[in-house]
């Protein structure tokens, strides 16, 4: 059941990618132009920090997949694509490792095709700090990424439907291992009470994981017998009105969800991001072309982002949070509603 839910996520979530949508928030997003703020580009840095360990370049694979044969190869030609071009790179749910020991080299391929590359492992809230141990040690794994996904697991129909001691075993987690601990949505964002309460947990780095890419409410309903809750598909916050939501809380923030290209990565960046995560784009690259595809793209995406700040006159990733944006349309209402200025 589970590798066959992973086949099915890579197959529907490709899906979404050949039919985007006309819009998604970051286009509520845009630069002030000012003609004359433009650097050499030489002077660009994309180093950035995340958990006080220096990336550097601030974009990354997020979270896909593992478990069955198929994810297995994708995850070989997304490692080889990360350590081509150095950018992280994080696994997928490795809930089946731990449930089936055979599914191993699924997730362990991404360590042994990117020996000295930072890979983050990923498990869910359920995971006790036993298994979250086994599963950093198998991967040797320099950060661990815990996913939040109640509106998922309600839709899907397998789907866990307890969700009451995700707080209390992040904690024990957080104490029980000894690398960073990411905590991450999958595509609904994270609002700042969440964020408030992940950091009294002693979460220090969150990855908003908004609404505008890869949607797994309609993932899950296209899984059941009927569109069950075809009204759960504008459920959650983009990931630029996260981003903005959770300004001056004193964390690390990571931004995914709904990146289509090098501008909504400069865009998130400048909005409070330390870094960038991007899955369902760069899932469909490898599907179509493999892992040349997906390195071509990402040595094209961060040769422009550095064009991009060359011109914005952003030296590096902290100059880039004090460029003017505007704000406008569903993005502009929802900071007022939220009394963010
Ligand atoms: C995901 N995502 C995900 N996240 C996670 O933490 N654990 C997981 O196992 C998975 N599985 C998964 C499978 C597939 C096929 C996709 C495309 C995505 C969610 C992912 O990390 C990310 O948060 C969302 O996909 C939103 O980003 P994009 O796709 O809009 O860039």
């Amino acid at each position: 059941m589970t590798s066959n839910r992973k086949d099915d996520h890579v197959q529907l979530a490709a899906q979404q990618q050949r039919q985007p949508a006309a819009y998604n928030q970051f286009d509520d997003v845009s630069f002030v132009h000012h003609a004359l703020a433009g650097i050499e580009r030489s002077e660009v840095s994309l180093v950035t920090h995340v958990a006080g360990i220096e990336w550097p370049l601030p974009l990354y694979i997020n979270a896909m997949t593992g478990g069955s044969v198929n994810t297995g190869a994708i995850n070989r030609d997304l490692a080889i694509a990360a350590r081509q071009t150095g950018v992280p790179i994080a696994t997928g749910s490795m809930s089946a490792y731990l449930k089936d020991e055979s599914t191993a080299d699924t997730f362990s391929v991404m360590r042994n095709e990117n020996p000295d590359g930072f890979v983050m492992a990923n498990i869910n809230a359920t995971t006790s700090p036993v298994q979250a141990r086994r599963v950093i040690d198998l991967l040797r794994a320099d950060a661990l990424q815990i996913h939040l996904n109640a509106i998922q697991e309600t839709v899907m129909p397998e789907g866990d439907r307890s969700f009451g001691s995700w707080s209390k075993n992040i904690e024990e987690i957080v104490h029980g291992v000894d690398i960073p601990v990411i905590v991450k949505e999958v595509g609904f964002g994270l609002s700042s009470d969440t964020v408030s309460a992940l950091q009294k947990m002693g979460v220090r780095v969150m990855d908003v994981g908004g609404r505008g890419g890869t949607n797994f409410a309609r993932v899950e309903n296209h899984r059941r017998s009927q569109a069950d809750y075809d009204f759960l598909d504008t459920w959650g916050q983009s990931t630029p009105a996260c981003l903005l939501d959770v300004q001056g809380l004193g964390v690390t923030v990571l931004a995914s969800g709904g990146v289509r290209h090098p501008l909504d990565v400069v865009k998130a960046l400048a909005l409070g991001a330390a870094a960038v995560g991007v899955s369902g784009r760069f899932l469909a690259t490898v599907l179509d072309g493999g892992a040349p595809a997906l390195i071509t793209q990402i040595t094209v995406w961060l040769d422009q982002i550095t064009a991009l700040m060359t011109a914005l006159g952003a030296r590096d990733i902290e100059t880039l949070t004090r460029c003017d944006v505007m704000i406008q349309g569903d993005l502009r209402a929802f900071c007022v509603d939220r009394g963010v200025d």
